[in-house]
């Protein structure tokens, strides 16, 4: 099980003659992710998903809050002794092209961290190789195919499957998909994904799923709870199939009508969300983070931040004061 209490990033960005400028990636936030479940980070391109996720793979820091791996809370160890911690929880990136070094066939790739695994199990160079071949099996590769290979002379799907396959040899308890099939071709996206749902299910791994497609989200992580994320805050989270079903924070309903979901779902009405390019920036402090784009912004919303809290009727939370029912509606896929 792995948690985060309460997670605070700020990046200092180096700014204009003014100075550095401050940026809030993340503003306190809560997750919880059992043993062998699922988990999905949804929302628009810099709501602070990446950052959440290398935290939670132990390769950023974070200001404030506390990450819990299996009972154990980071912040009592040393770094050194985070380590074996974070090892459990494996990333994998969106561009398999740069996670793999070039000059290396597939079995070196391997090799890498499975000597370093033999070496501290005491295990001979005959497990390395049957490791190897096994974690290529398990993502459904061929070894006798794939172990001389070199990237180039792999499809950007057996790519990606390499790097799972190199996720594996240290036997993950998670794996954190960063938008893990957006730049492979569209004819093989599906398959990756059967592949992370597969390994759930054969390996028990649980898999965070980090993207910008409520259809993935749902397709791989649909017993687990999706998580909305607006400027750092988690806006409403609940199990995937309610929160895309009964959203009542109005960005999940924006987001629900900008994503051609499933078969494609709009929200209606004539007031639409401001898009975000027309945010002036430094309305961060006082009042909803979504207010300034917010066709159902009420007087309360510019003075107060709203929190998350529990949804009526449904078991999810949202962090709106004005939660809503407004219906979603399906678009026929040809519309699309
Ligand atoms: N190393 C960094 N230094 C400075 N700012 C950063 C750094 N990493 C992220 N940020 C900023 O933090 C915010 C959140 O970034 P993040 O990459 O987590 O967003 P994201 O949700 O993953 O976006 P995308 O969907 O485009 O991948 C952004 O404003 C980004 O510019
Ligand atoms: S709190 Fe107000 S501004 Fe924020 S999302 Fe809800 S209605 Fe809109
Ligand atoms: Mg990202």
């Amino acid at each position: 099980m792995i948690t985060g209490n309460g997670i605070v990033k700020t990046f200092k960005q180096r700014g204009n003659m003014l100075g550095a400028r401050e940026v809030r990636a993340l503003r306190g936030v809560d997750f919880s992710i059992p043993k062998g479940g699922a988990a999905s980070f949804i929302g628009e391109s810099g709501c602070g998903k990446t950052t959440l996720g290398r935290i939670i793979a132990g390769l950023e820091t974070y200001d404030d809050g506390e990450i819990v791996i299996d009972g154990v809370p980071m912040s009592s160890l040393t770094l050194k002794r985070r380590q074996p911690h974070f090892r459990k929880i494996q990333m994998i990136h969106q561009d398999p092209y740069s996670a793999l070094n070039p000059t290396r066939t597939v079995h070196q790739t391997l090799r890498a961290p499975l000597a370093l695994r033999a070496k501290q199990t005491g295990r001979s160079k005959a497990w390395m190789d049957e490791r190897a071949a096994e974690v290529l099996s398990l993502v459904g590769l061929d070894p006798a195919t794939v172990l001389a290979r070199y990237p180039h002379q792999l499809s950007g799907g057996m790519r990606q499957r390499v790097v799972i396959a190199r996720a594996l040899t240290v036997d993950p308890e998670m794996l954190v998909a960063d938008e893990a099939v957006s730049m492979i071709d569209v004819s093989l996206r599906l398959g990756i994904l059967a592949l992370l749902k597969d390994l759930r299910e054969r390996l028990g791994v649980s898999v965070l799923f980090i993207t910008h497609d409520v259809a993935t989200a749902r397709y791989i992580g649909d017993d687990g709870d999706l998580y909305v994320i607006y400027r750092g805050q988690v806006v409403e989270r609940g199990p995937v199939d309610t929160v895309i079903a009964d959203p009542v924070h109005p960005y999940t309903q924006s987001l629900l009508s900008a994503i051609p979901v499933l078969h494609g779902l709009e929200l209606p009405g004539e007031q639409p969300v401001v898009p975000l390019e027309a945010l002036n920036a430094g309305q961060d402090d006082v009042g909803c983070l979504f207010a300034p784009r917010c066709p159902f912004r009420g007087e309360r919303c510019d003075t107060e931040r709203p929190l998350l809290q529990l949804t009526e009727g449904v078991p999810q939370e949202h962090a709106c004061f004005h939660p809503e029912r407004r219906s979603v509606i399906a678009r026929p896929m040809s519309e699309v």
